[in-house]
């Protein structure tokens, strides 16, 4: 395992909140800002690299939506980052890592949840480029699991359908869900009734990556929300998901 991967599992290991910071550069100072600035433009859409070498990948993406040829050694250097953080990811957990790019925003993460995979064991890192506000990260001990149970279960369906109109519609999620004002309400400010100490929240710096533990049947996920400010701001998403056994 590399220094880095070592760095970053023995750190997670620690971290109460079941998460780790990994700084970047501002998008200013990255040598692919204005391609990422195009991407970010093209709001709406989700890539899953599945098997595809990054460059690859990317190469499909920005020939379709920005056209044949443009941004080439842009796309060569965002591609090496986005190999060496999916490199970083499997090295966590031995196994290759899933990469998605996406720009849509999903109401629904504006909601305290923990990500889920099948698997034994897996991290997800994610490194958000142009997005006003960072994620928002608390303990598992902030969270009174029984309300959040009973939460979800009549929410989840709720959030669900709310998600696939935005993503069809491009609606405000404001005024899509009017009728709900107290639900905004606790999008805007994250205290969801099931939220101990509002105190207790930690923001990812933003546009730093940070890696947080995902739910499996052998392992607890770390409870993270998206903020307020990026529900018209999504920017572009880089998602790697390491997840073996
Ligand atoms: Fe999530």
């Amino acid at each position: 395992m590399s220094p880095d991967a070592r760095a970053a599992g023995q750190a997670l290991d620690r971290s109460e909140l079941g998460a780790v910071e990994l700084p970047r550069p501002p998008l200013d100072d990255l040598p692919y800002r204005d391609l990422v600035r195009a991407l970010v433009a093209r709001q709406g859409f989700r890539l899953d690299f599945n098997r595809l070498e990054p460059g690859e990948a990317l190469g499909l993406v920005c020939d379709q939506l920005l056209g044949p040829g443009t941004f080439v050694s842009e796309r060569a250097l965002l591609a090496q980052d986005i190999a060496a953080l999916a490199a970083l990811m499997g090295e966590l957990v031995g196994a290759r890592a899933a990469v998605a790019l996406r720009t849509y925003f999903a109401p629904g993460d504006l909601v305290w949840h923990v990500d889920r995979v099948h698997e034994a064991r897996a991290f997800r890192l994610v490194w958000p480029l142009g997005r006003p506000a960072g994620m928002r990260v608390t303990s598992r001990d902030n969270i009174d699991r029984t309300m959040f149970r009973a939460y979800m279960h009549r929410e989840h369906p709720l959030l669900g359908r709310l998600d696939t109109r935005v993503a069809r519609t491009g609606a405000d999620v404001e005024t899509l869900w009017a009728h709900r004002p107290a639900q905004l309400e606790a999008m805007r400010s994250g205290s969801f009734p099931f939220l101990i100490d509002p105190g207790q929240v930690h923001e990812i710096t933003p546009g730093a990556a940070s890696i947080h533990c995902v739910e499996t049947p052998s392992q607890p996920g770390t409870y993270h929300r998206s903020a307020w400010a990026n529900r018209h701001a999504p920017g572009l998403q880089i998602v790697v998901t390491g997840a073996a056994g």
